[in-house]
């Protein structure tokens, strides 16, 4: 096959004196560097060499749309082009995916460095492809959450929601309440030491993701799942008394009290402090699962938090329980709850109901300007176990193997919401019953990239016998990068001699 091979030799090429454009030909080289004796020499050069990668971010270039990216291999040189850093990052996340695992880590067998002759042209669906890390019922150290972001990277993901407090754990330090992480943040599910992320760690994090084209969502879920805070606060409860640490699974019990003036000056003040530190638009308020409120209670104080949200200059994202409140043009309701059926499912009465009061109130929000994130539990939620015998996750949304998340259309199950309104997908994984990073590896790897893939392409350039092959040929690359993954039953896996 006509190809280009890379080289120590080989000159990545960055135009138009571009910071992002150079940091990107740096992270590209080092890539390289990896494989070949030398790391590759990066230098400007408004127009591509003979023999050289080229990198241009060119806003001009008005064909390409702002997360797009055009890349053109011949057997003399290689050209990205995009108009923005972002499009450019991820036009040479693909020659990296067109490249052997090899070049993923400096300890594998090298195998030449070729690029197939062709040219690509890519654009994503979707703005919004997210993941969740729930990092209240276990702890992730900074580190963790930074493989986390490079793994996004790998696929184009661009939303890290850090599910930040819970009744398990507040992870985030708040200068002006330091009993939240100081009392809140020691320990997790089943009693184990917790942890929290200082204000400079959490700034660490955020310029980390930043670097790869990753927007953070921070969390702090009001006003139910508030245990640790009440536990922290005892002024934050109605009665003035603090509970104890919770260290089980149970949901749904607990409540800021949203009758209290304190509740909002401390709801100030966290916005405020985690707003500052977060270069991302959005700042995610939770409000699922409140079961000691009533609706106009609720409803009255997630439309207080969103006024709170709007003044630290966020768009405020809540999981879909805040439908039921007056939205504003902007904030985002992200779809959880396993109320949409495929076609043709069953429907149970109860959910019936519970999705005609969801379906009422999103319709207002549309209305509203509001736009929709998917997480349909029964689909995207990558702590539910792949299958019966899966020792991790659980199972009350369902078992979620790889074709379950990968094989469906978003406008079959979701058709009664406009596309436009639709930011994207994001897929959450929960806690409860992962301690460790590989525990949360193993549930997101394989289903990571049929997300990704969900939120990228567009309908018609999906089929699961295409994808299947393609997944199978992700397991050298995973090996090589450490990731510990499921084989799926159904997917060909390759089997590391190509490494
Ligand atoms: C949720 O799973 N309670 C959003």
């Amino acid at each position: 096959m006509d190809h280009f091979e890379l080289t120590e030799d080989t000159p990545i090429e960055v135009a138009g004196g571009s910071p992002e454009g150079r940091r990107i030909a740096v992270w590209l080289a080092a890539l390289i560097g990896n494989t070949v004796e030398t790391t590759p020499a990066v230098r400007e050069a408004d127009e591509g060499s003979e023999g050289a990668v080229h990198l241009d971010i060119d806003p001009a270039s008005t064909d390409l749309g702002a997360e797009a990216y055009e890349i053109d291999v011949s057997r003399s040189a290689v050209s990205v082009r995009a108009a923005t850093a972002t499009g450019l990052f991820y036009g040479v996340q693909t020659l990296r995916h067109l490249l052997p695992p090899s070049v993923e880590y400096t300890a594998a067998y090298p195998r030449p460095l070729r690029l197939p002759v062709g040219t690509i042209r890519d654009a994503p669906r979707f703005p919004w492809r997210g993941l969740m890390l729930d990092v209240s019922r276990h702890f992730l150290p900074v580190d963790d959450v930074k493989r986390f972001i490079d793994h996004l990277a790998l696929y184009k993901m661009n939303r890290l929601h850090l599910h930040l407090s819970d009744d398990q754990g507040w992870r985030i330090e708040i200068p002006e309440w330091p009993n939240l992480t100081e009392h809140g943040g020691r320990t997790e599910v089943g009693g184990h030491p917790g942890g929290y992320y200082t204000t400079a760690e959490y700034a660490e994090l955020v310029a980390y993701a930043d670097s790869r084209f990753v927007t953070i969502v921070p969390e702090i879920d009001v006003p139910g799942h508030t245990n640790a805070a009440l536990a922290s606060y005892p002024e934050l409860n109605c009665d003035g008394v603090a509970p104890d640490l919770f260290t089980g699974t149970a949901v749904g019990f607990s409540s800021l009290c949203t009758a209290n003036e304190l509740t909002y000056r401390f709801l100030d003040d966290v916005i405020r402090v985690i707003s500052g530190l977060t270069s991302g638009p959005y700042f995610h308020v939770g409000g699922d699962e409140v079961e000691t409120l009533s609706e106009a209670e609720y409803t009255a104080f997630v439309e207080r938090v969103q006024d709170i949200v709007t003044r630290y200059g966020k768009r405020m994202v809540g999981w879909d329980e805040i439908a039921t409140a007056d939205l504003r043009s902007g904030s985002i309701v992200q779809l959880w709850r396993p109320l949409w059926p495929g076609p043709g499912a069953e429907v149970s009465e109860g959910r019936a109901a519970a999705a005609e009061v969801l379906r009422e109130g999103l319709a207002r929000a549309l209305e509203a300007g509001a736009g929709v994130v998917l997480s349909p539990a029964d689909r995207l939620y990558l702590d539910m176990k792949y299958d019966t015998a899966t020792v991790l996750g659980l199972s009350w949304a369902g078992l979620v193997d790889v074709r379950t998340a990968y094989d469906w259309e978003v406008a079959d199950v979701f058709g009664s919401i406009p596309e436009s309104s639709i930011v994207g997908v994001e897929a959450p994984i929960w806690s409860e019953t992962l301690g460790v990073l590989s525990d949360f590896e193993y549930m997101a790897f394989p289903r990571i990239a049929a997300v990704a893939e969900l939120g990228w392409s567009a309908p018609e350039r999906r089929s699961w016998g295409d994808f299947r092959s393609r997944l199978g040929a992700q397991a050298d690359r995973w090996d090589v990068l450490g990731i510990r993954f499921r084989r799926s039953p159904g997917v060909p896996w390759s089997n590391g001699l190509h490494r």
